[in-house]
């Protein structure tokens, strides 16, 4: 059945108040929900109360306390119907139900994890716990009571503030909760275990003082610290930058071992994914120190865009999501390197979202039908959502953007709403028309910029031709010009910006060039000698960009630009070329060949003491084999693409040797470990160095020594890295394997790790190795993080063993995908869109692809999620 968002109206009868009792039990929980509804002003009387349910057995049914006739209610499979309600007074339905938690492995709704009762409700989970209606723009005041045997369950958790509680004399205690925000259903959470707690307290603008809980498993306390600092951090940065203060007594976190996705904002009690909690230098790396500080702060922005304003159908999943993504990148960028940060969005962006966008599951940022909500917590939503906001502060400029920022929350607080009512608050401010702009939201595919200049000396102009196209997607074969904002800079030849003393064609603002017709020429005018163009600086835009510029400019670029992102992009568009011309000499069986020119700039940036070591890091870091695929554009062979990427790398090694040897001595950070960006930078740097080095020497004794030498999980991951995907057959590799997992044996996220440095190493071998890792007695086919960790990144990042010629990797991942759904069809679902770029493959492997996804739909019983996925996947 699809969902159209033509279709929407609100509910008839408006809910009140919800009173829940729960009685925990591992299998057999009682949850008794009271809920008062009254008829929405003109709805017919005759018209039935519709909630929604799943998997529930109902117990009880009553109206204002007596209980309904089976002639007025019908409960079917999705749905409990009931007739004959008041017409105009409130009404109280009290409806009882039994669920089993135990048994639940699709980890919606109340499931248990560790002993722990915790519940996900976003998007449909609630439904899952009682019959309700179960959408976004019902909001309403909630009072939970958790009943539950108190030797197991000391800690009973609810959204708001603690009421109190009591034992009650038979073993089993209470606790009352209150949430006097108005909240939609998917908000709710319960949680109810025994666990150990971090605590700390906040102190807002306003002098509110706010009892701050992470709460983990007994004994990795110590471990939740450096999230309980990202936590307060992004107070304090949310107050100062929004001005949005903390509205509740106690803020929660918990984490769980068992998680569907990353972490989840419920008001007041967050649930996370332990990744994205705990963290200590023996067993976390900066990456994921980096994670838990993005992850903590969005779920925490969350409170006031998603939770005080949220969506008024799931269509409008952006409005919370994009926006908040906008917000933690913005955090990020603020506590750590802007430059750093926007360079790891971009890449971020461009392996996920862009080839999302480019393939058969390209969807609107604000889709307009779909089947299964859950498969819409995608990058298009969420990456691309956030990027449509950053344009909204490109085009308007910072203040007019945090004029509209106040108008939205000034005027939506407390209410469900659209990405229209959103766009509106920007429009009024700046007295803008967005109209155009809005085809952000609405028009799928990632827009193509072809630009060429010519430059005329007698009359001192610039002239820049552009010229844009949105290519078809499903469902949207023609397409309207967008409103694209390009930064741009005119860089003279000793580096410094050239003055224009006019422009014609195009509106500018400040250096943003707006890009609104199909075709544009702009003049730029008192250009006294020939500029080079520095074009989509920061990556103003998320478009593809069509630019013949020559290496000489390129390298200009990537040597004086005062934007340093645009540095990096130049490197990024110097070493792009030599990476396609050598897959495809890699490829022909010809000799592979690197232009002297991306040497020369690497090489440069790597030695540059002026740049910060992350930002080296990167530069030294190429386009990934992702990124050179969807360069080639189709007909791909991810073996080439590899194979002519290894040999740019060997070339890079061993002209830059010295400099690399020089780093890995110079990029030693001493002193106990501390994750603050700098250092982690430094790190960073040194192993890039490290791994240069190695392909220079091709043999493991480097990193048998910094495997050895390692004092944090940054440098021993790495090493153990390069061994394995270096060196997968010595006898170095199985030992280090060996080590770290004796080491870490117990400790499962490090474990995760092991996993997935191995279904990652490069070639068709890796089939054989993840087949025998899954019969390893720690693989464990019901946790998500460990069926990611291996099947996951198997699937989504390893190019060429997933990608075996022969189709094996395929045909693995399809059985593997008929296994997953039986039990967690979110997780099934979300693996298989790894898929999503089969059709660019050449076609012996399309072949195979096609037939491993047509395996998967003939299997029984699929799940909404999978069969949704595949579909549109075979279709598109
Ligand atoms: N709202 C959560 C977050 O972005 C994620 C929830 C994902 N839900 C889902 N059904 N996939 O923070
Ligand atoms: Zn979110």
């Amino acid at each position: 059945e699809i969902i159209h968002l033509e279709d929407y109206r609100p509910t008839d009868f408006v809910l009140e108040r919800v009173d829940l009792t729960f009685e925990l039990d591992p299998t057999e929980t009682k949850v008794e929900a009271r809920l008062i509804f009254h008829r929405r002003e003109g709805v017919s009387a005759d018209a039935p109360l519709v909630l929604d349910g799943d998997e529930l057995t109902m117990t009880g049914l009553l109206l204002d306390q007596e209980e309904i006739a089976a002639a007025n209610y019908d409960a079917a499979e999705h749905t409990l119907t009931i007739r004959h309600l008041p017409a105009a007074a409130p009404f109280e339905i009290t409806i009882t139900t039994q669920i089993n938690p135990e048994a639940n492995t699709t980890l919606m709704g109340l499931y248990r994890t560790s002993n722990v009762y915790c519940t996900q409700c976003e998007a449909e989970g609630f439904r899952r716990i009682t019959y309700f209606p179960d959408r976004p723009d019902v909001l309403a005041v909630y009072t939970v009571n958790i009943i539950a045997d108190k030797a197991s369950t000391p800690l009973l958790l609810s959204n708001g503030n603690y009421l109190g509680g009591a034992g009650m004399g038979d073993g089993r205690h209470f606790a009352a909760w209150f949430d006097p925000h108005p909240k939609p259903s998917y908000l709710f959470a319960l949680v109810a275990g025994d666990l150990g707690v971090v605590e700390d307290t906040f102190t807002t603008l306003s002098g509110r003082e706010v009892a701050l809980k992470i709460y983990v498993e007994h004994g990795k306390e110590p471990r939740a610290t450096y999230a309980m600092d990202a936590l307060k951090r992004s107070m304090s940065w949310d107050e100062e930058r929004f001005g949005r203060e903390y509205d509740l007594d106690i803020f929660m976190i918990v984490a769980v071992s068992d998680f569907n996705m990353g972490a989840m904002e419920n008001k007041g009690l967050n649930v996370f994914n332990d990744k994205y909690v705990l963290a200590d230098p023996e067993t976390a790396t900066d990456a994921d120190y980096a994670n838990i500080e993005a992850i903590i702060a969005h779920e925490y922005f969350h409170n006031w865009t998603g939770n005080r304003i949220t969506c008024r159908d799931w269509f409008q999943l952006c409005l919370k999501e994009g926006l908040t993504v906008y917000r933690d990148h913005e955090f990020s960028a603020d506590q750590r390197s802007r430059t750093v940060k926007r360079i790891a969005e971009v890449r971020h962006l461009k392996a996920e979202q862009f080839p999302e966008d480019a393939g058969p599951l390209a969807h609107p940022v604000r889709p307009t039908k779909f089947r299964e909500i859950n498969n819409f917590y995608t990058t298009t939503v969420y990456e691309k959502g956030s990027e449509v906001t950053r344009m909204i502060a490109t085009v308007l400029g910072a203040d007019l953007f945090k004029k509209g920022m106040d108008l939205y929350f000034e005027r939506h607080d407390g209410q469900a709403v659209t990405i229209e009512d959103f766009v509106a608050c920007f429009a009024e401010v700046s007295k803008r028309d967005l109209t155009q702009f809005s085809l952000w939201y609405h028009q799928a595919g990632t827009p193509l910029v072809s630009a060429s200049t010519a430059y005329d000396a007698a009359r001192q102009t610039l002239t820049l031709s552009l010229e844009q196209m949105v290519p078809p997607t499903p469902g949207q074969s023609s397409k309207e010009p967008m409103h694209i904002p390009l930064r741009i800079g005119l860089l003279l030849e000793d580096g410094t910006e050239a003055q224009v003393t006019s422009v014609s064609g195009a509106e500018m603002t400040g250096d943003v060039l707006h890009l609104v017709e199909r075709k544009q020429t702009v003049v730029f005018a008192g250009i006294t000698s020939r500029p080079v163009l520095s074009l989509n600086r920061g990556f103003s835009a998320p478009i593809n960009l069509h630019f013949e510029q020559t290496p000489a400019d390129r390298a200009h670029i990537a040597r004086y630009e005062s934007d340093l992102f645009a540095r990096w992009q130049a490197l990024n568009d110097l070493a792009l070329p030599n990476l396609v011309a050598a897959a495809a000499s890699a490829k022909a069986g010809k000799p592979v060949h690197c232009d002297a020119s991306l040497i020369d700039a690497l090489l440069a940036a790597a030695a540059d003491g002026d740049l910060e070591p992350a930002f080296r890091a990167q530069a030294l870091s190429l386009p990934s084999e992702a990124d050179i695929a969807r360069e080639i554009g189709g007909n791909n062979d991810p073996d080439a693409i590899h194979a002519g990427r290894q040999q740019i790398m060997s070339a890079i090694a061993k002209a830059g040797q010295t400099i690399f040897e020089k780093l890995t001595d110079e990029m030693v950070v001493s002193g106990p470990f501390s994750p603050d960006a700098a250092s982690a930078g430094r790190r960073a740097l040194r192993n890039t160095a490290l791994s240069y080095l190695v392909y220079a020497e091709n043999q493991p004794a480097r990193a048998v020594d910094a495997f050895n030498a390692a004092n944090n999980m940054t440098d021993l991951s790495q090493a153990l890295t390069i061994l394995a995907h270096r060196f997968p057959e010595s006898a170095e590799a199985a030992q280090a394997l060996a080590t770290f997992k004796a080491r870490f044996a117990d400790n499962a996220l490090v474990i995760d790790k092991w996993f997935t440095i191995q279904a990652t190493i490069p070639g068709a071998a890796a089939l054989n190795r993840v087949t025998a890792l899954m019969a390893d007695p720690l693989f464990n086919g019901s946790n998500p993080n460990r069926v990611r960790a291996l099947v996951g990144t198997f699937a989504f990042s390893n190019p060429t063993g997933f990608n075996r010629a022969d189709g094996e990797g395929y045909r693995f991942l399809a059985r593997q995908i008929l296994d997953i759904d039986t039990r967690n069809p979110q997780l099934a679902a979300r693996i298989l869109t790894s898929m999503r770029s089969w059709r660019s493959l050449e076609d012996v492997r399309a072949g195979h692809a096609r037939n491993a996804l047509r395996d998967i739909t003939a299997g029984k019983k699929l799940s909404a999620d999978v069969s949704d996925i595949v579909e549109r996947m075979l279709k598109g």
